[in-house]
C-alpha cells in the first residue's frame, strides 16, 4: 500500500508544481506513494467562495474560516474521527494505530506547531494516510486547531505567508524515506541527521578541478580506510558547525577520543556553540 498525502490548500498549482517533479514524481510513478491535492476553495460556499473573513476583536489581517477548511477535510476523509463533536473515548481509541497516534492525523501547518526533524519525518512516515492543511491570511479561526487537527508542525523559527511551502517540505522529507524510493538502498542512512551527526565531504570526477584536488584517501581504494576518513569527517564537521547534535548523537568511545582530540588542538570551535 502506497502511503497517501492529502493537502488542502488554497495554492493547488503551486504543490501540484513541486509534486510532479524528480523523487517525488518517481515515487509516485512507482507506486511508493500517492499525493491529492484538494482546492479548499471548492468547498467554500456564497457567490464570492469566501475562505477568510476579519477577526474577532478587530485588529489587522484576516483569519481563515472554518466552515471550507472542515467541509474540504470531511469530504475527503469522510466525516469521521473528526467531525467537529470530538468522538466517543473507545471509537476514538479504536482509530488509532497501534503506536497510538490517530489513524489518520490531520496536520496544520503553522509557525505555532511542533519544529519539524528527521525524526518527525520518521514517524510520519510510519501511516498509510497523512493530510496536511496549509493556512494562508494571518492565521486560523481556532476550531480548526481544536476540532479538526490532530496535530500541528511547523518547519522552523521564521514565518511564511502560508503553510504550502512548509507541507511540501514534509511531503519531500517523509516520502524519500519510504523504502524503494531512493535509488541506493542505503541512501536515507547517511544523511545529514539521520545519524545524529553532519554527512562527510562527497566529491565526484575530475580529480582536479581549478587546481582543486580530491582528497587522496577517496581514491586509494582501500575501503575500510574510506569509511574511518568520513566518520572522522562527520565528526569534523558535525563539530565544528552543529555542536549542539553531538550531545544526541550515537558515538563510540572512538568517535569521542575523536573530538576529545578536535576540542584539544581547536578550543576555539566551541565558541561556534
Ligand atoms: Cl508550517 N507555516 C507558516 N506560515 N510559516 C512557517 C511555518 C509554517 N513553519 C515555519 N514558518
Amino acid at each position: 500500500m502506497p502511503l497517501h498525502f492529502d493537502l488542502f490548500t488554497l495554492l493547488p498549482d503551486v504543490c501540484a508544481a513541486y509534486v510532479r517533479e524528480s523523487i517525488l514524481k518517481r515515487a509516485q510513478e512507482a507506486g511508493l506513494v500517492t499525493v491529492q491535492i484538494h482546492n479548499i476553495r471548492d468547498y467554500a460556499e456564497g457567490k464570492h467562495l469566501t475562505t477568510d473573513d476579519l477577526p474577532y476583536g478587530g485588529g489587522g489581517g484576516m483569519v481563515m474560516k472554518p466552515e471550507p477548511v472542515f467541509a474540504a477535510v470531511e469530504a475527503v476523509l469522510g466525516e469521521w474521527p473528526r467531525s467537529g463533536a470530538t468522538p466517543p473515548a473507545e471509537a476514538e481509541a479504536a482509530a488509532r494505530a497501534p503506536s497510538n497516534q490517530p489513524a489518520v492525523p490531520i496536520i496544520l501547518l503553522t509557525p505555532q506547531g511542533r519544529v519539524f526533524t528527521q525524526a518527525v519525518a520518521q514517524e510520519l512516515g510510519r501511516h498509510e494516510r497523512i493530510a496536511l492543511i496549509c493556512g494562508r491570511y494571518e492565521g486560523f479561526d481556532e476550531r480548526i486547531r481544536e476540532h479538526l487537527a490532530t496535530d500541528e508542525i511547523s518547519i522552523g523559527d521564521y514565518v511564511l505567508t502560508g503553510g504550502e511551502l512548509a507541507a511540501l517540505v514534509v511531503v519531500d522529507a517523509v516520502t524519500r524515506l519510504l523504502p524503494g524510493v531512493l535509488g541506493d538502498p542505503t541512501g536515507a542512512l547517511d544523511d545529514s541527521h539521520a545519524s545524529g551527526l553532519l554527512e562527510y565531504p562527497h566529491y565526484t570526477r575530475p580529480p582536479e578541478f581549478r587546481g582543486w584536488t580530491v582528497p587522496e584517501i577517496l581514491l586509494s581504494g582501500h575501503h575500510a580506510r574510506i569509511e574511518q576518513w568520513r566518520r572522522e569527517e562527520a565528526l569534523r564537521r558535525t563539530y565544528l558547525r552543529r555542536p549542539d547534535m553531538l550531545a544526541a548523537a550515537n558515538l563510540s568511545e572512538e568517535d569521542r577520543q575523536f573530538i576529545a582530540d578536535l576540542a584539544k588542538a581547536s578550543p576555539e570551535a566551541e565558541a561556534h556553540e
